[in-house]
Parts: C-alpha cells; sequence; structure tokens
C-alpha cells in the first residue's frame, strides 16, 4: 500500500466522476474513471457504477490488475468487468470502494453518497383547535428541508404553499423562519363575519422537493382544524314540572345553550335560600333543588363564571325569583284542581303553603 496514493477530482456531472490514482515513488499512475455513479443524494435504493482503471501517463487499459469491489462492508467481489450494480439499499450514507492490486500499482478509490427514498412532508399544528380569537398561530414543521423548487413560500394570500380553506386565511406578512428550509410560523386570520364555524389548515402539494428529488407527499398531520366560534353561551333557569310543593324546597333546571367546562354548585347565586342537590346531566344541563329560608327565593347565575371550549364567558342567566304564600283551603283546591294527589293529602289542612314562580319572570 506504501507504494501509491491516491488523490481524485470529483466531476459532478450526471454520470461522468474521474476518480485519479496517483504513485508517488516509481512515476506510475492508476486512474479511476466513472462513467457512472448515483448522484451525491439519490432517490434510487439501487445503484450502478461503471468504471475503467487506467495506468501509466499515456491511459492504458490496466492488464494484470486484480480489481475488487467492495459496497459498505460487504465482502469485496471481483470486478474486472468494470461494473457492479448494487439494489435494495437501505436509507442513508453508503460508500463504494474500488481497489486495484497489479504490476503496476495498489490502491484504493472511494465514491460516498446518500440513498434518500423518503419524500419530504410537513406537519402543521395551530395552538387551539377551538377559539374565540381573531386569528390562530400556525406551525409548519418540515420532515426535511424542502429547497428544490423554491421550497416553502406565503407571499400573498394566493401564493402560500400553506392552504386555508373556510371562513379564514392566512396573514402573509406575519410569515417567520423559526430554523431555515425546517420550520416556519404564520398567522390565519378568522373571518369576523361569521360567528362560527371551521377552517382547514392543510399543505400545498408538489411545491417542493429535497436534495434527492423526492417530491413533496402531504401526510395525515399535514392538515388541521380549527374551530373558532365567538358566541358566549346564554344559560336559562327554568323550575321544573309541578313548583307547588309544601316541602319547602324549588327544583331548578339550569341549562347552557351549550357545552361548559368548569360549572358547579358554587357558581349559583342564591338568596333567601340555599342549594340542597346539585346534579350534572350533561356539560349543557344542571338540576339543582333550592331550600328556601325565606318567603321570597332569588337564583341566578352571574355572567362570566364559566366559559365554553373556545373561551367563550358565560352571559348572564334570568333571575328566577320564588314566592311562598299561604292561602285558604277551599281557594287552593280550586287553584290546584289538577293535582289530585296533592289534593288528598291536604285535605286535612287548614291551609296549604306554596312556593310558586313570579309570573313576570317564569
Ligand atoms: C496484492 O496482491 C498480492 C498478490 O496477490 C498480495 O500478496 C498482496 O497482499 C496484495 N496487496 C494488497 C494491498 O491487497
Ligand atoms: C466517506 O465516508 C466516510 C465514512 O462515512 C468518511 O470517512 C470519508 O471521509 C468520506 N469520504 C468522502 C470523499 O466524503
Ligand atoms: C411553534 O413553534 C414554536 C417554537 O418551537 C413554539 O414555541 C410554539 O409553541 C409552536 N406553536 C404551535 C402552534 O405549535
Ligand atoms: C390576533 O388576534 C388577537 C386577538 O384575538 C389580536 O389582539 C391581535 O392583534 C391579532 N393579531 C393580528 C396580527 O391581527
Ligand atoms: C400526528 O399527530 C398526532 C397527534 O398530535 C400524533 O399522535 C401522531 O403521531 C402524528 N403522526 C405523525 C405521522 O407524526
Ligand atoms: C367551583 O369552581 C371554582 C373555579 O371556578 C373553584 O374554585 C371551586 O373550588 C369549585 N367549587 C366546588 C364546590 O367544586
Ligand atoms: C364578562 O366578559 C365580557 C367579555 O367576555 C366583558 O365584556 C364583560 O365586561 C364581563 N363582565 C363582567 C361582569 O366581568
Amino acid at each position: 500500500m506504501g507504494l501509491l496514493k491516491f488523490s481524485w477530482v470529483i466531476l459532478f456531472c450526471w454520470v461522468f466522476l474521474l476518480l485519479r490514482l496517483k504513485a508517488l515513488s516509481d512515476g506510475s499512475e492508476v486512474t479511476v474513471n466513472f462513467l457512472k455513479a448515483p448522484l451525491a443524494f439519490s432517490h434510487l435504493n439501487s445503484a450502478t457504477f461503471v468504471f475503467e482503471v487506467l495506468v501509466g501517463g499515456n491511459g492504458d487499459t490496466c492488464s494484470n490488475c486484480r480489481i475488487t469491489c467492495k459496497l459498505d462492508e460487504r465482502i469485496p467481489s471481483d470486478c474486472e468487468a468494470g461494473e457492479v450494480s448494487y439494489s435494495d439499499l437501505q436509507e442513508g450514507n453508503h460508500i463504494f470502494e474500488v481497489c486495484t492490486n497489479g504490476s503496476q500499482g495498489v490502491g484504493c478509490a472511494s465514491y460516498n453518497w446518500t440513498v434518500d427514498t423518503v419524500p419530504p412532508t410537513a406537519y402543521v399544528t395551530a395552538s387551539t383547535s377551538f377559539t374565540n380569537a381573531l386569528n390562530v398561530s400556525v406551525n409548519i414543521s418540515f420532515s426535511e428541508p424542502c429547497t428544490g423548487g423554491g421550497g416553502f413560500g406565503c407571499s400573498s394570500v394566493n401564493a402560500c404553499n400553506l392552504l386555508v380553506y373556510g371562513a379564514g386565511q392566512v396573514m402573509p406578512s406575519s410569515l417567520n423562519i423559526l430554523q431555515p428550509n425546517l420550520k416556519f410560523s404564520v398567522l390565519v386570520g378568522l373571518s369576523t363575519n361569521v360567528q362560527y364555524g371551521r377552517v382547514i389548515l392543510v399543505m400545498d402539494k408538489n411545491f417542493c422537493t429535497d436534495s434527492a428529488g423526492n417530491k413533496f407527499a402531504r401526510s395525515t398531520n399535514s392538515s388541521f382544524f380549527v374551530h373558532f366560534d365567538s358566541q358566549r353561551p346564554a344559560v336559562k333557569l327554568s323550575t321544573t314540572s309541578n313548583i307547588r310543593t309544601r316541602e319547602h324546597r324549588v327544583p331548578i333546571s339550569i341549562k347552557f345553550m351549550k357545552p361548559v367546562f368548569g360549572f358547579n354548585s358554587s357558581h349559583i347565586s342564591i338568596s333567601g335560600g340555599h342549594l340542597q342537590s346539585f346534579h350534572e346531566m350533561s356539560r349543557s344541563i344542571y338540576t339543582v333543588e333550592i331550600q328556601a329560608d325565606n318567603d321570597f327565593l332569588s337564583i341566578n347565575v352571574p355572567e362570566n363564571i364559566t366559559g365554553d371550549v373556545a373561551g367563550n364567558k358565560n352571559l348572564p342567566s334570568n333571575v328566577l325569583q320564588v314566592r311562598h304564600y299561604s292561602v285558604p283551603l277551599i281557594t287552593s283546591v280550586i287553584s290546584i284542581f289538577a293535582t289530585a294527589s296533592f289534593v288528598a293529602t291536604s285535605v286535612s289542612c287548614r291551609s296549604a303553603h306554596y312556593f310558586d314562580c313570579m309570573p313576570s319572570v317564569c
């Protein structure tokens, strides 16, 4: 091996590449001409090398040369024919080595290249899936640089590689490069004309290629849905079924226009009574019982004590007022004629006690 030292000149043209092996001491020279080799970044998982080994200043083909070819850590093979192919190559870096061992010299030349057959893709994420804001921040993260064909761009609403479907549009001036060629952020403005809806954010198609020439491809996370809603949840209190009760206990239903989070019993404002029970029937329907302590009960849900998934705080509820009154038995029999079972239990009473909803608010 000490006889020869080599250096090479690599001509970066499609298939032609020249490796030069130079002799030091005896003036002889071994040259490897690569007539065909894969690109430095190849989107093929196969590779074919065609080469010739020349010796001496006149570039004679090498007779009596033993030529071996070696791929990565594989066992070397004879390749006097000057051609060798490999297939089923794994992703990543590879090294190909040609060695000669003959009377005119001993030496090796190698060629490195990278196999990349995986198309580049990008993931889209927004700061939130549900919002009541006027805009959302969107991150676009590429799996690898995708700069062939100009790469990711968003110069105007109509020339942006992030597509927005629905009641919103991209705000190109907000484009920000978080990591060159890999990560970008941009704001998407949501329509103020529409109270609720959704926008779909999705990567463009085929707009760039990676260094090996693989075309951009969408994948599962190349799109993102943003639901927007600026409607504050309304809430209504009402008495359930027959309120005429002698139990001094008033059943109430609390209905939100849409599901809310974190609503609990301590959020109900009560005067003239106290909470007896609280049941969550669903995220938007609650039933409670209020025990009356006075003749007048007033119950309401104040505004902004709970919110929906988009962050809207609730509107104030109606104020439910309940009055306790006593009436002579004869009157009560007429007024609650329909509620037979109650009449039966009231017969022995001199008068009946009722809670009733004030007509103006029920
Ligand atoms: C070259 O070939 C000769 C004879 O086959 C062998 O003895 C020698 O070890 C080889 N040298 C190298 C560097 O492979
Ligand atoms: C080829 O790759 C090997 C190992 O990955 C490295 O040591 C060598 O310097 C590379 N050669 C060239 C010409 O890039
Ligand atoms: C976008 O990326 C930045 C930096 O990595 C991060 O701080 C931010 O939370 C990300 N935003 C979204 C919407 O994912
Ligand atoms: C984005 O929306 C927020 C509130 O929703 C607003 O304060 C901010 O100014 C908006 N940004 C842009 C660039 O419009
Ligand atoms: C897509 O996003 C989901 C949720 O964030 C995650 O669980 C999944 O692993 C992602 N898929 C890919 C291919 O990155
Ligand atoms: C009700 O929710 C509030 C937060 O809004 C919390 O501070 C409080 O502890 C909760 N009370 C009960 C009884 O769960
Ligand atoms: C409740 O929140 C709204 C905004 O969502 C605000 O305009 C209003 O002043 C708030 N009311 C109270 C009593 O804090």
